[in-house]
């Protein structure tokens, strides 16, 4: 019998049914169980892993690392000013390399083309830990986050505001078209999320029944939500950009006149961080001087409040990731989901 997951990758949501991510994410919270329990789950012994980072990271990294070691894998870092990827060996080149020595192999870095690559040519499966484009490991412990919170994804009402073109606003919007939630996308119309990604996402909504809203109007788009979700106005690699996002993006912050807009004392807000919350950082501090302005995509209120639940989803990169790496490299048997 054919199992589902054994050797692929995941490089982008849409590569996976509803079904596979579901399971992804039940798988998640069972291993969160086995930790929580002091459980071994050495599903990975022997294995080899690269973590390949082209952009800084916190949250990924650590992921990778500690759900490596919990599962009885090697994590092995390689940072792009180590290796001599893209100076001197080609990407194909070099996943020829680590796909002979490594088992599976995490890539961070700009371009979709570059983890696409690492995939067609190594040989062994290749996770996407964040491209310019997509972001599908996060998508995991978002919607884990969500489950936990409500017990269903179907019909959860998440609205994103900020920078709508980016990794992130294009990955809940087709992720959450594609698991049944609504999605609601809202940022100044030029900073909407491309035509292409509004296509992908509304044939997946026509299957799943999501309904889906690409809005500048935050009022209507607060209204009813369940979840509050934002993400810093500038990516990484975009730090030209600061100016120009903070001026058009101020009447997107998540403060608490947001939260109220909801009208559901039962909303959480979530953040995939890092988030410029205070001035407590470099940039903080150099927005603060250049702009007069404290706080970005959300006020430091919003963060610390009761709604908050962005710490939790970040523990939980740590379990959809342990979940991703078993269920595509453990030989375990998931038949059919
Ligand atoms: N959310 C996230 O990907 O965080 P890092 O950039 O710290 O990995
Ligand atoms: N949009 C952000 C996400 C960070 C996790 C970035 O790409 O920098």
């Amino acid at each position: 019998m054919t199992q589902v997951f054994q050797g692929r990758s995941l490089l982008k949501e849409s590569d996976y049914t509803p079904e596979e991510l579901e399971y992804l994410i039940d798988f998640s919270a069972h291993l969160k169980d086995l930790k929580r329990r002091g459980i071994p789950h050495h599903y990975l012994e022997n294995k080899n892993i690269c973590l390949l980072f082209e952009k800084t990271s916190t949250r990924t990294r650590a992921a990778f690392t500690t759900a490596a070691i919990d599962l009885g894998a090697h994590p092995e870092y390689l940072g792009i000013n180590d290796i001599q990827i893209g100076k001197k060996e080609s990407v194909e080149d070099t996943a020829k390399v680590l796909g002979r020595m490594f088992d599976g192999i995490e890539f961070r870095g700009f371009k979709q083309s570059v983890v696409e690559e690492l995939a067609e040519f190594s040989g062994v499966p290749v996770w996407n830990g964040l491209t310019d484009e997509w972001h599908p490991t996060q998508m995991l412990a978002d919607f884990l986050t969500v489950k936990e919170n409500f017990g269903k994804i179907q019909g959860i009402k998440l609205a994103y505001f900020g920078d709508g073109r980016n990794n992130m606003a294009n990955s809940l919007l087709v992720t959450g078209a594609i698991l049944g939630a609504d999605i609601t996308i809202c940022a100044p119309e030029s900073l909407f999320p491309a035509a292409e990604v509004q296509e992908m996402a509304r044939k997946f909504a026509e299957k799943s029944g999501s309904k889906l809203l690409i809005t500048d109007n935050v009022d209507e788009a607060a209204k009813g939500a369940d979840v509050v979700y934002t993400d810093v106005w500038v990516s990484m690699g975009e730090e030209a950009q600061f100016e120009e996002r903070v001026k058009l993006l101020q009447p997107y912050q998540v403060n608490m006149e947001l939260i109220k807009k909801t009208e559901n004392d039962n909303v959480i807000f979530l953040h995939c961080l890092p988030a410029f919350h205070d001035t407590e950082t470099q940039y903080g501090k150099n927005i603060e001087e250049q702009f007069g302005v404290k706080e970005m995509e959300v006020t430091d209120e919003v963060f610390r409040s009761k709604y908050a639940r962005q710490f939790d989803q970040a523990e939980n990169r740590m379990h959809t990731i342990k979940a991703v790496m078993a269920a595509t490299l453990g030989n375990l048997f998931i038949p059919k989901v």
